[in-house]
C-alpha cells in the first residue's frame, strides 16, 4: 500500500553472547516479515565478504595477530564501509535486521580492558538502531549448548567479560529476551517487538545516530 512504499524501513539489531541463537532467531524474523509482504534484509557484523571483513575473518580464526586498538577499530570500519548502503535501504522503505553491531564492538573490546569511553567513539555517526534485542544467556548456559567454534572469542571467561561489557551498555529501550526459553516463544517475541517497532518507523519516526 501506499502508506508502506512511502515510509522508511527500522533499523533492528539483535545483540547477545556467542551461541545465544541470535542467528537463527534473525532468520526466521526475516521469514515471517517477508511472509507479511514487508521489505526485509538480513544483515550481519562482521561482514566477512569486505576487504576490511577478510582482515577481521583472519584475524577471529588465529590466522592474523593484531594489536587490540586495531582490529577494534577494523570492526567498526567494518560498519562505516556499510553506513551509506544502510541508509538507503532504510530510506527507501528496507527493514534490516542486523546480527551484531556497535555493541558487539564495544562488548567484545571492553572485555579485553579497553576503555569503555575510547571503545564507543569510533562508534558515533554511525546509524542508530530502531530497536535492539538483546538474547540473554548466561555464559555457562552458552558454552553447555556446544558448537563453540573455536573461534578467538569463544571461551567461557571472555565470554564473561562480555557479558559484564553488555550489561554496561543495556539501556531503558532494549528488549531483553531470554534466550533460554523455546525457540518458538522467543519467536513469537521478537515477532511482536520487531512490528511495534515497523509501525512507529512507518508513523515518520526518524533516523537517528549513534552516540553523538
Ligand atoms: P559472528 O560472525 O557473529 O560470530 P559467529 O561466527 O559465531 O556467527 O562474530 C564473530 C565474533 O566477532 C564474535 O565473537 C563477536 C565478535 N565481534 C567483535 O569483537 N566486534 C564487533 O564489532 C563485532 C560485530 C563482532
Amino acid at each position: 500500500n501506499s502508506l508502506k512504499s512511502h515510509s522508511r524501513g527500522a533499523l533492528i539489531v539483535l545483540e547477545g553472547l556467542d551461541r545465544c541463537g541470535k542467528t537463527s532467531q534473525a532468520s526466521r524474523l526475516v521469514s515471517f516479515l517477508t511472509g507479511l509482504g514487508h521489505a526485509v534484509e538480513m544483515w550481519r557484523f562482521p561482514d566477512r565478504t569486505t576487504v576490511v571483513g577478510k582482515m577481521i575473518s583472519s584475524y577471529l580464526s588465529n590466522r592474523s595477530h593484531l594489536d587490540d586498538r586495531a582490529i577494534h577499530l577494523l570492526f567498526s570500519a567494518n560498519r562505516w564501509e556499510k553506513r551509506s548502503l544502510m541508509e538507503d535501504k532504510l530510506r527507501c522503505g528496507t527493514t534490516l535486521i542486523v546480527d551484531r553491531y556497535s555493541y558487539s564492538g564495544v562488548a567484545f573490546s571492553s572485555a579485553k580492558e579497553l576503555d569503555f569511553l575510547w571503545c564507543k567513539t569510533p562508534e558515533k555517526g554511525l546509524l542508530a538502531p530502531d530497536l535492539v534485542v538483546y538474547l540473554d544467556i548466561s555464559p555457562e548456559k552458552a558454552a553447555e549448548r556446544g558448537g563453540y567454534g573455536g573461534e578467538r572469542y569463544e571461551q567461557l571467561e571472555f565470554q564473561k567479560k562480555v557479558a559484564q561489557s553488555y550489561h554496561k551498555l543495556f539501556d531503558a529501550s532494549w528488549k531483553i529476551v531470554d534466550a533460554t526459553l523455546p525457540i518458538e516463544e522467543i519467536e513469537e517475541q521478537l515477532r511482536d517487538v520487531a512490528l511495534d517497532c515497523l509501525v512507529t518507523c512507518q508513523k515518520g519516526k526518524s533516523l537517528s545516530q549513534l552516540w553523538s
